[in-house]
Parts: C-alpha cells; sequence; structure tokens
C-alpha cells in the first residue's frame, strides 16, 4: 500500500509534505517520512508510527528546502522500524515507493555484487542502490531514474528525489496509481489527487508505464516505449479544506451517523420524479450473467446483490473475490457484464480483476466511491456511490452506499428484463425512500449497544449467524468487529452451523443472529435454538414481530424497525456496525487505524 508525495515548491515543502501525507495516511500508518534537498543537499527524518511522530521529530529537528518527498507506510517487506522508513537513501539518491519490487532478490544480489551494502529489509531499498550504481557509472539522475526503472519487475508508484537537485523529481507508474499536480510555478506528485488538493485541483494521472520528469516549469511524461505522451490534465472537484470529525470522537462514528444523510444523496441522485435515474448504459435486456468481483466489505455488499440480481431480476450471478478471480482466469461469456465493486477504485486485486475481464465481456461496470479512481476510470460504465470521503479504515456508509446502488441496479435490470412491472418498480422505489428514517430509528440503538458491547468486549471468539441476505451480513459483522476490536469473529449462513462451527458453542462464545421477520425467519430460529440448547448467549437483532415471536430465552435482543426484504440488509448493518464500534471503545482500540491494516489496499 504505501501513500507517496513529492512536491517542488515556490516555500518551504516540509509542512506541505506533512500535509499531503495526513490525507495519505488511510494508506498505511507503520511509519513516515520525508526527505529534501536544502542548498543542494540532500537529508531526511522518518519515524515509526503514525504521522504524529514524523511531525513531533520534525518540531525537534526541522527539514529545510523547497523541494522533497514524502512516505507513509504499510509494512511490506521488512518490520515497521526507523530504518526501513522512506525515503530510501543510496549515496545522492532518494526515493520513495508504493508497490512491491518481485525482483528485488535478484536485484539485491547484483548491487551487492557491485559493492554496494544493503541497510534495510525492504525491497525498495533495491531501487535506491540501482540508481546509485549507475550514478556511480556515471549516468545523470535523470538517466540512472530511467536505468533502474528499466530494471524493476512488480508494482510501483515511484518518486525519486537527487542530491544536488532542487528542480527535479522524476516520478514512475506500473501497477501502482500516481497523480502529477500542476500549480503555479510549482509541481506535485502524489499517490492521489486528494493528497495535493490543499495545493492544487490541477491533476494529471499517469498511465500504466508512464515516466514523468518533473520541474517546476512542468511534467514531461513519456509512456512505457519512451515515447513522449500526452495525458490530459483534469480539474478535480476535491474540497480541499481538511476532513474533519465534526465533533464525534472517531471519524468511523461520524461515517456511521451520516448514514442516513448520504443514503438520501445516493437515493436523490439515481431516482427521479419517482422513477430510476441510472447512467443511459445500464440496459440489462440482453445480459446473460453477472460476474461480480470484490475484496472484503465490497465483496459481501456483491454477496447480498446476488440475492437480489437473481431473486428480483431473475439475472444468473456470480460473486468472487478479486484476489482469487485474477488467478483462477475463470472463463467469461460475450454476453455478460462483470462488475466491480470497491470504495478506493484503487485495490490492486480488484483492478487486476477488472483488467483480466476487459475484453472478455460485454461490458465492465464499476461501482466506486472515488470516482477519479483507476478502477472508476478504466470502467465501461462507472456508478459512484456518494458516499463521501471516509476515512476511518473499516467501511461503514461506504457499504450501505454500495448496497443502495446495487439494490437499484437490481431493479434496472428487473425492469430491463420484464421482471418488474411499473407499479412494482415505483413500490421498490417509494419503499427505498423510506431507508434514511428507518436507518435514523436504527441508529438510536446505539446507547443499548453501548451497553452489550461491555460484555462482548470480554469474548474471545463470537460467531454471527444469517440466513438470505443477512448472511453476508453476519460475515460483514464479524468482519467489522475483528478488523476493529481484535475480537476472533465469523459470519456462518445459520443452516451451516450443524455441519461444524456449533463445536465451538459454549456459554463463552456470544452468538449474533441478524434475522427480520421475514420469509426465513423460522428457519434461523430453529438455528438459534440449536445454539441456545447448548448454553450459547444468543443476542437476537430483528424487528418487534420476530423479538416478540423469537427473544424470550435470548441473552440480549435488539429491536429495529420492521422494514421491506430489499432494504433489510442495508438498515441490519447499522447494529452490526455499532457493535463492533462499542466493543472497540469497550477494548480501547484504535478505532479508526486498527493495527496492520490500511484503507486502501494497493498491493497484492
Ligand atoms: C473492511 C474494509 C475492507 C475493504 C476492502 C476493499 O472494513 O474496509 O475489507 O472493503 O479492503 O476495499 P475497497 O472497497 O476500497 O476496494
Amino acid at each position: 500500500m504505501c501513500g507517496i508525495v513529492g512536491v517542488l515548491g515556490n516555500h518551504e515543502v516540509a509542512p506541505l509534505l506533512v500535509e499531503a501525507l495526513k490525507r495519505l495516511e488511510y494508506r498505511g500508518y507503520d511509519s513516515a517520512g520525508i526527505a529534501t534537498v536544502n542548498k543542494g543537499r540532500l537529508d531526511r527524518r522518518r519515524a515509526v508510527g503514525k504521522l504524529v511522530n514524523l511531525s513531533d521529530l520534525l518540531v525537534h529537528d526541522p527539514l529545510a528546502g523547497k523541494a522533497g518527498i514524502g512516505h507513509t507506510r504499510w509494512a511490506t517487506h521488512g518490520a515497521a522500524t526507523v530504518v526501513n522508513a522512506h525515503p530510501h537513501r543510496a549515496g545522492r539518491v532518494a526515493v520513495v515507493h508504493n508497490g512491491i519490487i518481485e525482483n528485488f532478490r535478484e536485484l539485491r544480489a547484483e548491487v551487492t555484487a557491485a559493492g554496494l551494502t544493503f541497510e534495510t529489509e525492504t525491497d525498495t531499498e533495491t531501487v535506491a542502490l540501482l540508481a546509485r550504481m549507475y550514478m556511480d557509472q556515471g549516468l545523470a539522475p535523470r538517466e540512472a531514474a530511467e536505468a533502474t526503472l528499466q530494471r524493476l519487475h512488480g508494482a510501483f508508484a515511484l518518486c525519486f528525489l537527487f542530491d544536488g537537485e532542487e528542480d527535479l523529481l522524476i516520478a514512475a507508474r506500473k501497477g501502482s496509481p500516481l497523480a502529477i499536480g500542476h500549480g503555479d510555478g510549482e509541481m506535485f506528485v502524489g499517490s492521489d489527487a486528494i493528497a495535493l488538493a490543499p495545493m492544487t485541483d490541477r491533476i494529471t494521472y499517469l498511465e500504466e508505464g508512464d515516466r514523468a520528469v518533473v520541474t517546476r516549469a512542468g511534467a514531461e511524461i513519456f509512456n512505457a516505449e519512451g515515447q513522449r505522451a500526452n495525458r490530459a490534465m483534469t480539474r478535480i472537484a476535491i474540497d480541499s479544506t481538511r476532513i474533519e470529525k465534526a465533533g464525534y470522537k472517531h471519524f468511523m462514528a461520524k461515517e456511521i451517523a451520516e448514514q442516513p444523510v448520504v443514503i438520501a444523496d445516493a437515493l436523490r441522485h439515481y431516482i427521479s420524479g419517482g422513477a430510476l435515474a441510472l447512467p443511459e448504459g445500464l440496459d440489462f435486456t440482453s445480459v446473460d450473467r453477472l460476474t461480480l468481483v470484490a475484496c472484503g466489505t465490497a465483496s459481501y455488499a456483491c454477496l447480498v446483490a446476488k440475492y437480489w440480481f437473481e431473486q428480483i431480476a431473475g439475472l444468473p450471478c456470480e460473486v468472487d473475490i478479486a484476489s482469487e478471480f485474477r488467478y483462477r482466469e475463470p472463463p467469461l461469456s460475450d454476453r455478460s457484464w462483470a462488475l466491480f465493486v470497491s470504495q478506493s477504485g484503487e485495490t490492486a486485486d480488484t483492478l487486476a480483476a477488472l483488467r483480466y475481464a476487459s475484453g472478455k465481456v460485454a461490458k465492465v461496470v464499476s461501482v466506486c466511491n472515488v470516482p477519479t479512481s483507476s478502477i472508476a476510470r478504466e470502467s465501461d460504465l462507472a456508478l459512484p456511490i456518494l458516499a463521501g470521503v471516509e476515512v476511518g479504515v473499516a467501511s461503514t456508509k461506504a457499504f450501505t452506499c454500495q448496497l443502495t446502488v446495487l439494490a437499484l441496479m437490481a431493479l434496472k435490470a428487473a425492469a430491463d428484463r420484464g421482471r418488474l412491472d411499473g407499479p412494482a418498480l415505483a413500490a421498490h422505489l417509494a419503499d427505498l425512500a423510506t431507508l434514511p428514517g428507518l436507518m435514523n430509528h436504527a441508529l438510536r440503538l446505539a446507547g443499548d449497544i453501548a451497553h452489550i458491547a461491555e460484555e462482548l468486549a470480554e469474548a474471545q471468539d463470537i460467531l454471527f449467524l444469517g440466513r438470505g441476505p443477512m448472511f453476508p451480513l453476519a460475515m460483514e459483522g464479524a468482519l467489522k468487529l475483528k478488523e476493529i476490536s481484535y475480537i476472533h469473529a465469523e459470519g456462518y449462513a445459520s443452516g451451516e452451523l450443524k455441519h461444524g462451527p456449533i463445536a465451538l458453542i459454549d456459554a463463552r462464545v456470544p452468538v449474533i443472529v441478524m434475522a427480520p421477520k421475514d420469509t426465513l425467519f423460522e428457519k434461523t430460529v430453529s438455528n438459534m435454538q440449536e445454539v441456545m440448547a447448548r448454553h450459547g448467549k444468543v443476542l437476537l437483532i430483528s424487528d418487534m414481530a420476530g423479538v416478540q415471536a423469537a427473544g424470550m430465552g435470548c441473552w440480549q435482543t435488539l429491536t429495529l424497525p420492521a422494514a421491506p426484504a430489499l432494504l433489510a440488509p442495508i438498515l441490519y448493518a447499522i447494529p452490526a456496525q455499532l457493535l463492533a464500534y462499542h466493543t472497540a471503545i469497550a477494548k480501547g482500540t484504535d478505532v479508526d487505524q486498527p493495527r496492520n491494516l490500511a484503507k486502501s489496499v494497493t498491493v497484492e
């Protein structure tokens, strides 16, 4: 993962680099560092852990200079130590890197044979040492960087800075995103446009294989074949004000609370005058199959959507996690569509899966939160989910917005395929209009949930159960809980319990059952009874009718408002998120930046 930035400024760059890194911290927070060239001299500062540690270091030990690079790290090769922190330096060159250099072992051997020594365990240091080796052989910085880039296999976004060069950055992109920002007599490089937003809204995205020679006068871009390439400059509408917690203790709390508003925004965007207003190219009439691909939480949104596309639209659907899909080489029909769901739009596996599907299917569609992301840009059709910037590493509002957009797409598919007439479609849309209000009701459970969470925080293992669309919700509830509270949790289809997981049940294992009073309710309740017969501690999440029918004997119950079947999975996400949030609070973990994780997973 990692976030990289480069600035050729008119003023001191250290504060700009730190501000940009703040905006990239979602990509990793194992360490951070910056390097500058001041009066021709290259120097750097690095600190382990969050960016605040680097900021503190810079207060005591500032770094002057108007040219610099910076990095926030999610460790891949080598532990999170100062020595392994970027920028990596060798002789006159410093480099920051996002990605993985796959052939670093061979290159390491070559560089070592040339008499250079390694200080770190990272793959990135190889890049710095190779460039140094070429400079030692007499190549100028620009040629040395090019010779180095020619040798690298794997995925990278790189930015080079050179001792003695106060008006030069070399940036390169292969597999990891990279944006060039244009200022007035200043130039910027960043892993994304959001990082550069305080400095400029004029952005050029590098394409695969591109290198950029950046000076204050502008950027010369070359494609993978070394030819001059014209890449468009676009104006990006990103609010340059800092994204704030708005009085909430955590971004996650704010993002959970925002859901009724952002869902209402998404509904307003895609429903107009009581009718669907989805993009024109979204015509499912001749689509014979849908393949949905994503990672993590986004893949659970896809699994919920499978129920909708199949049950409401009668459209055969398969769902795959991107890291498996991309290497399995699945046959894809040219009458099918492939649909990629991603909050960041930069997830390496999802992007690779999209590239695999491109050209094999009739249409590549994406559902992303970041409309300028690689996945959105490389799709035939991209539907924004309009969740707004999501900062908390654990995805919340993006998940429910993904579900909302997918529900609308399933309704469109049903209408296109003659499975839903006008009045039935209108009834579904009217139901969806009630969703923000229902979510507001669900949010009022926060107090009860905080109370329950105090006991959940004591558990070693927690199971989530659900049937139908509540099964992926159970997996999402378990993922949310484990990623921020570090308690082991699993989500199962309730019917699957007796095929193994029931062996885990005893009085110490809380079992969270997500069961609206729908057609599958009685089946789920039977499975819940099997848990209770083995002294399992059941928390039933249902509506009033469900709690009245089956709440007796449960350890705890949570009552949500009754909701139409289409809306239930979106609504039930709220108690799942609140349970994870309050359990993490009770455990005192770092809610917004849980250990070992990053918001945007740009390595495979
Ligand atoms: C969990 C979470 C992750 C992401 C996954 C995919 O809370 O956020 O599981 O859902 O890393 O990320 P995107 O949606 O950016 O492709």
